[in-house]
Parts: structure tokens; sequence; C-alpha cells
């Protein structure tokens, strides 16, 4: 590790955080705690309810229940932070912890950002090819899809961290965000790095842009092959559609603002991180469970068999 980190003498980073007054602080820990529990308690509950009913035990709900787990993952990597640095003057991370919310960061990030591909892919083939749906999306495809995410994931990340860990980092140290963020962190290494940059634009700005296009594309291009074929079963095929089309573009929307222009404005960067790491990852839960019947169904039978008669889930849905 240490020879790694040979050019650089410093040895962690300073977080500027969100203010420096304490009775804001306060509330901030207290509003981030009570949206990251939901965060948690939401995702896993989609999770839990695809494993355990069988009603749910199809691709689609399975694409889901994986989201929802990259979503667990992408808050946890730097949101218990965050919450509990409000509760400090001085908010500092390590080198090497830095490095380390920037790589899962980017690593769940770039995950979920191809299972999004891959549910819009899945969603493609429900309405355009239905006959062959059941062929075309089996066990063994699935699978392939989620090996796909996990691996894009990891080679995306790793493409932009093999050169921020060698840059030299030789006094400056202060980030103004809540996290390290990739392009505040570069910014401060001690040399010339217009072409990493470069290379974190084209990797995560230019990427998040060409794929939210594309799946905007495509799903405008599956709601016209439903109004052409208008049946009964297509107002539910568009509130699916609908909801799939809000998580897309609230999760490249902030994704593509940060890294397509990450160099230019800073008060807006920091509002988009929070925004980024509290908000999407609530996303799921609030658009899966509260707009789909079946997801909602199922959250009240798993409620009324495993938390029996007291209080019980049913009457929060
Ligand atoms: C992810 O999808 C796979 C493939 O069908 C499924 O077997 C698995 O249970 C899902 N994982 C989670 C966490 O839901």
């Amino acid at each position: 590790m240490d020879i790694l980190h040979k050019n650089s003498t410093v040895s962690e980073f300073i977080l500027l955080g969100l203010s420096s007054s304490q009775e804001v602080q306060i509330i901030f820990f207290a509003v981030f705690f009570v949206v990251y529990v939901a965060i948690v308690v939401g995702n896993l509950l989609i999770v839990i309810s695809v494993l355990f009913d069988n009603h749910l035990h199809s691709p689609m709900y399975f694409l889901l229940a994986n989201l929802s787990f990259f979503d667990l993952c992408l808050s946890s990597v730097a949101t218990p932070k965050v919450i509990a640095d409000f509760l400090k003057t001085l908010k500092s991370v390590s080198f090497w912890g830095c490095m380390a919310q920037m790589f899962f960061m980017h690593f769940f990030g770039g995950g979920e950002m191809s299972l999004l591909i891959a549910m819009a892919i899945d969603r493609y083939v429900a309405i355009c090819k239905p006959l062959h749906y059941k062929t075309i999306m089996n066990r063994r495809v699935l699978l392939v899809l989620l090996l796909l995410s996990w691996t894009i994931g990891f080679i995306h990340t790793t493409s932009q961290m093999v050169f921020t860990v060698g840059l030299p980092f030789c006094g400056p140290n202060v980030v103004d965000s809540i996290f390290c963020d990739l392009p505040l962190v570069i910014k401060l290494a001690c040399t010339e790095t217009y072409i990493l940059e470069l290379l974190v634009i084209a990797d995560s700005g230019l990427l998040s842009l060409i794929c939210f296009v594309l799946l905007l594309v495509s799903y405008i291009f599956m709601l016209a092959t439903i109004w052409q074929h208008s049946s009964s079963a297509s107002s539910k095929a568009v509130s699916t559609l609908s909801a799939h089309i809000t998580v897309v573009t609230l999760f490249f929307g902030p994704a593509i603002l940060i890294y397509a222009f990450p160099f230019s404005s800073y008060s807006i960067n920091k509002f988009l991180s929070v925004f980024y790491s509290i908000l999407t990852p609530l996303l799921n839960p609030i658009i899966y469970t509260l707009r789909n019947q079946e997801m909602k169904s199922a959250i009240k039978r798993l409620s009324s068999q495993h938390v029996g008669s007291g209080w019980s889930l049913k009457y929060c849905l």
C-alpha cells in the first residue's frame, strides 16, 4: 500500500461538509439519519419480498430486487460516515478511506447503471416479444445480465481509480463536500491532471449521458409500441414504464450534471452529491412499492405472515 502511496505526503483529507453552524448540522444529522433508515428498510423490504414471495418470482422483480441491493450498497459506502460526521467539528477521512469511498461509489454506481439497462432490455422483450418472453429471459440470461452489471461496475471504477491512486498529493487536502468526490479529489493533486479529468468526463459523464439517451429512446419506443397495439394490459404496462423512466431520469440526471461538467461549478456539485447519496437510493422503494400493486400486496402478505396481528405494515401502505 505504502509503495503506491509513495508520492503523497497527504495522509488524510478534510471534508468541509454542508455547513459550519452547529445547529444546522444537527438538523442535517437528524434528516440524513431518518432518510438513511428509510433507505435501508425500504430496499430490504423489496429484496425480502421478492426473495420470499412466489408471486414475484419473475425476471422483472428479480432485477428490481438486485437494483435495491445495489442501492443499499451504494448508499452504505459513504452515508453512515457522513451522518456521523455531522456531529464532528473536524471531519477527516484517511487517504485510503477516501480512495475506497470513490472506488465503491463508482463500483456500485456503474453496476446500477448497467442494471438499469438490463431492466430496459427485460421490458423491451416483455413488450415487443411477449410470446418469447419466458424463453428469452430465462435464468441463464438473467444471471449473465447480473454478472455483466458487476463486471461493468468493476471495470468502470478500476479504469479511473488506477490513475487516481497514483496521483501525488503533496499538501492541499480540503474537499468541499460531504464525502470524497472524484472530480474534487483529482483537483487536489500537485500535478497536471488534465488528461485524467478528461478520462473521468468520458468514463463517468459521457458514459452516463449515452446510456441515458439510449434508455430514454428505448422507453419511448416501447411506449409507442404499446400505444399502437392498445390492449387491456396497456395501462399497467404504461405505469410500469413510467416508473422505470422516472428512476432512470433521477438516477442519471445528477450523475450527468456532476460528471459531464465536473470541473466547473462546485456549489451545484455539492448539492447534487447530497441528492445522489440520499435521494436516489430512496427512489426505488418509493416508486415501486407505492405505485406497484403487486409489490404492495406482496409486502402486505409478508407483513401479515411475519409480523402477526400487532402492528403491521399494512397500515403504512
Ligand atoms: C438477483 O437476481 C437473481 C437472478 O434471478 C436472483 O436469483 C437473486 O435472488 C437476486 N438477488 C437479490 C438480492 O434479490
